[in-house]
């Protein structure tokens, strides 16, 4: 054999491990990517029984829901009271407003709108509103007294403008012994995505 054809066989032999070298490699990366999807696809439908269930009188709990719904894959679901509350309602600076009467009277229970449908198939319930004096607003009790939630993980979050969630979540404990809240977190909208994952993870 001449040297030219040595030479060629080595070339070949050369490209050959090259290409099985790059194949292997990439074929790696590949699975390596699969595997991450899969983990994140299976967050999503481990979050698909989650329902969102919110309050929000001037927007800000439900810019918070919406994000969790995004994040999460539930479904949203808006308690609506049947008078909705105007700006006068929410003059918490006036003892006499309709939102100061409300909480002032721990028996008071405005009207929802409508029954949220089918709330019983989800597992899990995120329950969001804004802190009323330091609880949740009355009509959050209205829905909670209306529709079974018994055995299903309820997690609670808030908007406020500074209070923690703390206060709300134990009243709601202490007035529903029956029911499973799991945790509780106020959110303000800034925070990472990852977060409302995490939290409803739990
Ligand atoms: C009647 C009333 C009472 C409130 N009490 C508190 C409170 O105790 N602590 C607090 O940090 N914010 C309080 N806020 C502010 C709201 O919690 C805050 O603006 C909230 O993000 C509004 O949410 P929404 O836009 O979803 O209605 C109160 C607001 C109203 C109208």
């Amino acid at each position: 054999m001449n040297k030219k054809v040595i030479g060629f066989i080595v070339a070949i032999f050369v490209v050959v491990i090259g290409i099985t070298v790059w194949f292997l490699l990439t074929s790696e990366n590949s699975s390596n990517a699969e595997e991450g999807e899969q983990s994140i696809n299976e967050n999503a439908s481990e979050n698909e029984n989650v329902a969102i269930v919110y309050f929000s009188a001037t927007g800000n709990t439900k810019m918070v829901a919406q994000y969790i719904q995004e994040e999460t894959g539930g479904t949203l679901f808006e308690i609506e009271p049947e008078e909705k509350y105007t700006d006068r309602d929410l003059d918490y600076n006036n003892d006499d407003c309709r939102a100061n009467e409300e909480q002032n009277d721990p028996s008071a229970r405005p009207k929802v709108k409508d029954k949220i449908e089918h709330v019983e198939m989800y597992d899990k319930v995120a329950l969001g509103f804004p802190v009323w004096w330091g609880v949740a607003p009355r009509v959050v009790n209205t829905f909670l007294e209306e529709n079974n939630l018994v055995g299903k993980k309820i997690y609670v979050f808030v908007t406020s403008g500074g209070s923690s969630s703390k206060e709300s979540y134990e009243d709601l404990k202490r007035t529903y012994p029956n029911l499973t809240f799991v945790n509780h977190r106020r959110f303000t909208g800034n925070e990472d995505k990852n977060e409302y994952i995490k939290w409803i993870s739990e």
